[in-house]
């Protein structure tokens, strides 16, 4: 039985903005305690969760290759814009956060979230819409052809690789992103080279069907959407 809430979650929809985010987090995310109830609060003004949900497919299957706590799948289902939800993590405490999220916005029933020790282990769908969010600078620059190639197999045709990672561009915004890892995880990660992932993804006959630049507070953004042709 789940404790009670100390307050209501607020209705968002794909219109929210960063602030109404913030609010919608701290409250799905009450049994997850502090700082990191407080980190996936704020996780909007970095992350833009607003700019993603537009290019997930309406009423599909989803794969969150790299779901951490969630954030991204709980905001699909409390929008109501997703069939289904699958997220798959290496690190098993954040999928904690991820359940106890989906017990709040009573949405168990759509989301399930597996402890895997590679993507090569996640369902294997294919989904309508497989997400890769601010995962594949934590992977081994020799790794990371390989899991995005996973991620990329499970995509149906005529489904989307929504892919998000920080900027590799050199200055302030690259900067940024190493210093905030660095401060959170001790590790001064290493980009994904521009260009890489459009390569991998032509190679996996994934087309190109948006790119943009999103710069946010000091950090800035490489968002990638790729879509399988239909046969
Ligand atoms: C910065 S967090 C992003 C979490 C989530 N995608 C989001 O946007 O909130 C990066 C996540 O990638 C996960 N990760 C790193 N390497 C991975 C791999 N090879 N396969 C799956 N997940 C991985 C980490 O455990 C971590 O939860």
């Amino acid at each position: 039985m789940l404790a009670p809430a100390s307050t209501s979650i607020p209705f968002v929809d794909a219109a929210a903005t960063p602030a109404q985010l913030r609010r919608f987090f701290y409250a799905a995310y009450c049994d997850t305690p502090n700082p990191l109830r407080w980190l996936s609060a704020v996780r909007p003004y970095v992350c833009p969760y607003d700019k993603l949900l537009q290019f997930v497919r309406n009423g599909g299957e989803v794969l969150d290759v790299g779901c951490g706590a969630g954030s991204l799948l709980a905001l699909l289902a409390a929008t109501k814009k997703i069939r289904r939800g699958v997220g798959c993590d290496v690190m098993a405490p954040p999928l904690e956060s991820a359940r106890a999220a989906a017990r709040r916005l009573d949405a168990e029933s759509i989301l399930t979230f597996e402890h895997v020790r590679s993507v090569a282990e996640a369902p294997e769908g294919p989904f309508d819409t497989v997400a890769m969010i601010d995962v594949l600078h934590h992977v081994r620059p020799r790794d990371r052809s390989d899991v995005f190639a996973a991620a990329a197999r499970r995509v149906k045709p005529g489904g989307v690789l929504l892919y998000k990672d920080m900027t590799a561009r050199p200055g302030g915004r690259r900067l940024a992103h190493n210093i905030d890892d660095y401060v959170f995880t001790r590790e001064w990660v290493e980009q994904v080279a521009e260009g890489a992932v459009e390569t991998w993804a032509s190679d996996h006959q994934l087309a190109l069907v948006h790119d943009e630049f999103i710069p946010r507070l000091i950090y800035g953004h490489e968002l990638r959407v790729f879509q399988r042709l239909e046969h």
